[in-house]
């Protein structure tokens, strides 16, 4: 479709000598803050210096050109934040690259991917109505279709509703939000009462449950994740949100032999069988290859194994035998439970030390492998050089350096969590947003979603 469009564009100016795609993201200066009225702004704030501002470049700019070419409202901008870096600390721009939408009052940090299609899907669903109208059982079997997680506020006006629109202009970064009658809900769902919030997803559906499941901003943050996932190590980062445990088969998805597929098979069992015991405290998946996981762990895994990580403080759990069925698991699930499983890791002062040699013993190694002669002559002069580093690794400041390397090993971007002055803004102004879902919106929104 980019490439399509780009052709298009190409054929309309043909005057021009090269396909202008990086005209359709505006570049964005200190007129800005006045100039933006009423629209809604997908902006790119960047450095010229940052590595990983360069790489989202060329990303960027095909967001640009699509959102053009799908006839999207949003307007696609890039901001150079180290020179205007008043109007960037006003958006509360800290790290590079930071992706804003701007929408009235309100500022949505984007913390995904940074893929065309993650970026666009985040700018779309932010952009429009906070909750959306399923009018229709059709509107909800296409919604069921396209997503895999979503939630439904069923019922009148009532104070559950008001928690439910506060908990979306929160948490539309990550989710979806609708609200429905309850005569548009598949037969299969049966309501106690309404109103209700539901959340459908593992092809079907649960009830938030007030007593139970306490605050619904806290139930929706932990539950819009599927029960079982394909792990990453983004995915790892995103799910330390949620303050669960995340209890990960590590396999090798190429490998034929029975035992991959076998662990594979008995944790997806866990994860849907024994739901009710352990999905308030536990995140099931599997993560593909070791390599990641050994260097959180800083051990080498056997592959296929299990273990569970706390993505809070870096301790993890190993089973002390090998996982052959569900009873094994959830013997070792609830050993962890009842604190009698023993925790590993950390991110205590030894782990630290560790980590720092650790780093450097990869270093070397992945001197090494990529160029051995190399290699030989960094590591192989005497013991000048290598006094140098452990000097060098002693002297480092063991407090921040550490610290930095864990968190770039589960991300290795700067998804800095915006901290409080911003959520207070959006605290402020969250009432106005509120506003925004009105009736044209939602048509609007309804009509497109037809369309495709
Ligand atoms: C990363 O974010 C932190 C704040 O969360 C900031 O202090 C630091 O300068 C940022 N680093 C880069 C490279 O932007
Ligand atoms: C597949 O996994 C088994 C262990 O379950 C291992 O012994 C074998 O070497 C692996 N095969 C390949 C091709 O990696
Ligand atoms: C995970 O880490 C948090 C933060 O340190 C801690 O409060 C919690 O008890 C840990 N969970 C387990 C099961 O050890
Ligand atoms: C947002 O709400 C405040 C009061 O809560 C009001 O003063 C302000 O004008 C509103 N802004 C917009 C854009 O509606």
């Amino acid at each position: 479709m980019a490439a399509a469009g780009c052709i298009l564009a190409t054929v309309i100016f043909t005057f021009l000598p090269y396909c202008p795609v990086s005209a359709l993201v505006e570049d964005l200066d200190d007129s800005f803050r006045e100039n933006r009225k009423d629209d809604v702004w997908l902006v790119d704030f960047y450095a010229p210096w940052c590595g990983h501002c360069k790489k989202l470049e060329p990303i960027w700019n095909e967001v640009g050109l699509e959102m053009k070419v799908s006839g999207s409202p949003v307007r696609v901008g890039k901001m150079d934040a180290t020179v205007y870096s008043n109007v960037a600390s006003e958006y509360g721009v800290r790290g590079f690259p930071t992706i804003k939408l701007l929408k009235g009052d309100m500022a949505y940090n984007y913390r995904g991917q940074r893929t065309k299609e993650d970026i666009i899907e985040f700018a779309n669903r932010v952009a429009g109505p906070l909750i959306r109208q399923l009018p229709s059982q059709q509107m909800f079997d296409h919604v069921r279709k396209r997503h895999s997680v979503f939630f439904v506020y069923v019922g009148v006006d009532s104070t559950l509703k008001e928690k439910f629109i506060e908990v979306a202009s929160e948490l539309i970064v990550y989710t979806y939000f609708f609200s429905a009658s309850e005569d548009v809900l598949p037969e299969y769902v049966t309501l106690n009462e309404a109103p209700a919030v539901l959340v459908f997803k593992d092809s079907t559906y649960f009830v938030y449950d007030e007593y139970e499941d306490g605050d619904l901003s806290n139930w929706v943050n932990k539950e819009r994740f599927e029960g079982y996932l394909s792990i990453d190590g983004f995915t790892l980062y995103e799910l330390g949100d949620t303050g669960k445990l995340v209890a990960v088969a590590v396999i090798d998805d190429k490998n034929n032999s029975v035992e991959h597929a076998r662990l594979k098979s008995i944790v997806q069992d866990v994860a849907r069988n024994y739901r009710d015991h352990f999905h308030r405290d536990f995140q099931f998946g599997h993560m593909d290859g070791s390599d990641y996981i050994n260097s959180l762990l800083m051990d080498e895994l056997s592959v296929p194994s299990f273990v569970v990580l706390n993505t809070s403080n870096q301790q993890y759990f190993l089973p002390n035998k090998q996982i052959e069925s569900i009873e094994d698991m959830i013997q070792f699930i609830n050993s962890i439970l009842d604190g009698t499983a023993e925790a590993q890791g950390g991110d205590g002062i030894l782990q630290r030390i560790k980590r720092v040699a650790y780093d450097a013993k990869s270093t070397v190694v992945s001197v090494f492998k990529s160029s051995p002669l190399l290699g030989c002559f960094l590591f192989g002069l005497p013991l000048g050089v290598i006094s140098i580093m452990c000097y060098g690794i002693c002297t480092a400041d063991t407090e921040d350096g550490p610290e930095e390397m864990t968190r770039k090993d589960v991300v290795d971007q700067n998804l800095s969590d915006e901290g409080s002055d911003e959520d207070q803004e959006e605290e402020k102004n969250r009432e106005n947003a509120t506003d925004m879902s009105d009736e044209d919106q939602q048509e609007k929104d309804l009509m497109e979603k037809k369309k495709d």
